[in-house]
């Protein structure tokens, strides 16, 4: 059983995907959650399904972190988007958008809520890495330099909040089957001109032993066990769900 109740938790980009899965689990658990996401209909729509509070907001604005209570006890980082090219064709303002809002944001509302944490003596970050944030692929520059920062951000995190009761994490998942998935099996079909089956099977899932889409309620049940008593002694680790791809 993780009991949360009482807990007060901000999941980011919880309009879709991994982020909606972690809001729901962590409400299931008891957390009041802050859905926070730049999709305003898809904010509202999880928060109501959960009883919790829509946040509109778009993280690439430094001042998104104005809407972010003191009183927040968990902090799951999980916003992003993807973009693919090869890095002499790789726009530069994609480049600098990808880490405004997979680095530089989790840096920010880290830091507005960790002094409140430090009073309560308590706190759960968890960060949604990405087994490109322990693997490069190709094409992927900004994302796999994001996730890579991204990792050393949390083991900062976990280095300075450990003496006030505050763990810091990643979990790092290969494909998971999220919108953000389904539209890089679209793309790829078209630009190899093979079906989206193939797509997956071939090169999606070539470098993992598992051989499945990964559900996004899985990398939920990871991110509700890290805020849960069982995880209080796990801090600065990154724990992949990834079919065997880092085995390799
Ligand atoms: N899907 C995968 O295979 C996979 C694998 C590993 C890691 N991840 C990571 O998990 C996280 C969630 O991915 P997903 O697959 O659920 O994607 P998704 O596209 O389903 O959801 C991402 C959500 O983030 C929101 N968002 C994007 N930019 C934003 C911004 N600037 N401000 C506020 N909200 C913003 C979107 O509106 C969307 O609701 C990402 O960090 C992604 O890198 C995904």
């Amino acid at each position: 059983m993780i009991d949360l109740a009482g807990r007060r938790a901000v999941v980011t980009g919880a309009g879709s995907g991994i982020g909606r899965a972690c809001a729901h689990r962590l409400a299931m658990a008891g957390a009041h959650v802050l859905v926070v996401d730049i999709d305003a209909e898809a904010a509202a729509k999880v928060a109501a399904e959960i009883s919790g509070t829509p946040v509109v907001a778009d993280l690439s604005e430094p001042d998104f972190v104005r809407a972010i209570p003191s009183g927040t006890d968990i902090v799951v980082n999980n916003a992003g988007f993807q973009h693919v090219a090869p890095i002499e064709e790789f726009p530069p303002e994609v480049f600098s958008k990808i880490l405004k809002v997979m680095v530089e944001a989790p840096f920010l509302l880290v830091r507005e809520v960790l002094p409140g944490m430090y009073e309560r003596g308590w706190g759960r970050i968890v960060n949604i890495s990405s087994v490109h944030g322990l693997r490069a692929s190709p094409y992927k520059s900004a994302y796999v330099t994001a996730k890579h920062a991204l990792e050393g951000l949390s083991k900062t995190i976990a280095l300075e909040g450990a003496p006030h009761g505050v763990t810091s994490n990643c979990v790092s998942p290969a494909y998971v089957r999220t919108p953000l998935v389904e539209n890089q099996i679209g793309a790829q079909a078209g630009t190899h001109g093979i079906g989206r089956d193939e797509v997956v099977e071939q090169i999606m899932l070539a470098p993992a032993a598992v051989k499945r889409l990964i559900e996004p309620e899985e990398v939920a049940e990871l991110v509700a066990y890290l805020c849960g008593p069982h995880g209080s002694f796990m801090t600065g680790t990154s724990l992949p769900i990834d079919g065997g791809w880092t085995a390799r």
